[in-house]
């Protein structure tokens, strides 16, 4: 499969957030993961009345790819709207550090980018 450009999936995040279910927060993210194989998933919050019940972009993309048999991710692209740059929460991060550690975890608010290896973002993670 023809592996997409890092614009191409940021493009494909971006569209992905404009689906968020976000009343509460208005914080609105979209994710594009891609798996080893080149396959792409989306993925974008999810929030509800009872607030924990929410569940995150990225972590709505991985059980989507699992769901199919995917579980080798190259990397993630996660992007907001917002002014600032922000990062992906520590639930997320450990869910995909069960997966794929070493993935690279690209986040875009359309003015500037941060990118790291998880294993930057979770040092130390807890594995059995
Ligand atoms: N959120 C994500 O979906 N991904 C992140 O990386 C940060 C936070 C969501 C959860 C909640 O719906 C809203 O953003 C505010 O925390």
């Amino acid at each position: 499969m023809c592996q997409k450009t890092k614009e191409e999936l940021k493009s494909i995040a971006k569209e992905a957030s404009k689906k968020a279910y976000a009343p509460y927060s208005g914080f609105c993210v979209g994710v594009a993961l891609e798996t080893e194989d080149g396959t792409v998933y989306k993925g974008c919050n999810v929030e509800n009345a009872s607030y924990g019940l929410t569940i995150c972009a990225e972590r709505n993309a991985v059980f989507q790819a699992v769901t199919e048999g995917k579980t080798k991710f190259k990397k993630i692209i996660i992007f907001a709207d917002t002014d600032k740059i922000f990062y992906p929460c520590g639930a997320c991060r450990q869910v995909l550090n069960e997966f794929s550690p070493e993935m690279q975890i690209i986040v875009s608010n359309g003015k500037k980018e941060f990118s790291a290896n998880l294993r930057e973002l979770l040092p130390n993670s807890f594995n059995l």
